[in-house]
C-alpha cells in the first residue's frame, strides 16, 4: 500500500486499538460486557432506572483514563493525521481520550467521550467533572442533571453526516481493533467499497466482518498499525 495510490482516507477505530494501553475491550475475555449487562449501565432506561449504579460505571471508567496513556498504534494514527497530505478522518467507536492524547486532530468519537457530560435539562454539552455520582450543577443552568455524554444502547451516534460525506468520498478505508458486531460502526466498510474504496482490516483476529474486507492483518494493534502508517508514509 503506497501514499500514490491514495488521496483520501477514513479510519474507523475500536476497542482493540486502546486494549494495549490498559483500557478493557467490551466483547473479549474479562472485557466490560463480562462484568456487566448492556442493559444495566448502556441504554437510556438503565439510566431512569438505576442512575445511580449508571453514574458509578461511567465515574470508574473515567477515573481509570487517568492510569492509562496512548500506545503505539496511537502514535502512529497521529503521526499520519500530521504527516498525510490528502484527507484523512479517523473515526473512533472509543470513549476514551487517547487518540487525542497522542495528537489526533482530524477524529470524530461517534459514540461520546468520558470526558464529556451532557445537561438534560438544557442540552448543554460540558466537560465532565470527575464524577458526576454526586449531582455537579450544570455550568449553564444550574440544574443538576448531567449524564455520561456517551451514546447508549438505541440511541443515534453522533457526527454520522460527517462520517457518511467522508466514507463516500474515501479511496482507503481502514479498520483497527473493532469486532465488528455494532451498527452503525459494523456497516461502514461496504459503504466505503460501494465508493469504490479499498478495505484493509487490521485485528488481533478475525472479526464478524473480516469478509467484507480486501485485506486483512492479524495481530497486535501496537505492531501493525506503525508498519502500516510506515509504509503509507513511505518511510
Ligand atoms: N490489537 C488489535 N485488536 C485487538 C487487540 C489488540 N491489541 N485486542 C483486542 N482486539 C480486538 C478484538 O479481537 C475484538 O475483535 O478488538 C476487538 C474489540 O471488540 P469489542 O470489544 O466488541 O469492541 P468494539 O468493536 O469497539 O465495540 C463496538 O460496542 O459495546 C459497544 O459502544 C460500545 O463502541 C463499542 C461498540
Amino acid at each position: 500500500m503506497r501514499a500514490a495510490e491514495f488521496q483520501s482516507i477514513v479510519v474507523l477505530t475500536g476497542a482493540g486499538i486502546s486494549a494495549e494501553s490498559g483500557v478493557p475491550t467490551f466483547r473479549g475475555p474479562d472485557g466490560l460486557w463480562e462484568g456487566h449487562r448492556v442493559e444495566d449501565v448502556a441504554t437510556p432506561q438503565a439510566f431512569r432506572r438505576d442512575p445511580v449504579l449508571v453514574q458509578a460505571f461511567y465515574d470508574a471508567r473515567r477515573a481509570a483514563l487517568a492510569r492509562v496513556a496512548p500506545n503505539a498504534a496511537h502514535a502512529a494514527l497521529a503521526r499520519l493525521d500530521a504527516q498525510w497530505p490528502g484527507d484523512l478522518l479517523v473515526v473512533t467507536q472509543n470513549v476514551d481520550d487517547l487518540h487525542e492524547r497522542a495528537g489526533a486532530r482530524r477524529m470524530v468519537h461517534m459514540h461520546g467521550e468520558l470526558k464529556s457530560a451532557l445537561c438534560l435539562a438544557c442540552g448543554e454539552r460540558q466537560t465532565a467533572p470527575d464524577t458526576l455520582s454526586d449531582g455537579p450543577a450544570c455550568i449553564r443552568c444550574e440544574a443538576r442533571r448531567l449524564r455520561p455524554d456517551i451514546v447508549w444502547f438505541g440511541e443515534m451516534p453522533y457526527h454520522m453526516d460527517r462520517i457518511e460525506t467522508a466514507l463516500a468520498a474515501c479511496d482507503l478505508f481502514v479498520s483497527i481493533g473493532t469486532s465488528g458486531a455494532v451498527y452503525p460502526a459494523a456497516g461502514f466498510v461496504q459503504g466505503a467499497r460501494h465508493a469504490g474504496a479499498r478495505t484493509l482490516e487490521i485485528n488481533l483476529d478475525r472479526s464478524e466482518g473480516t469478509h467484507f474486507f480486501d485485506e486483512a492483518r492479524h495481530g497486535r494493534a501496537g505492531e501493525l498499525v506503525p508498519l502500516w502508517v510506515d509504509a503509507l508514509l513511505k518511510r
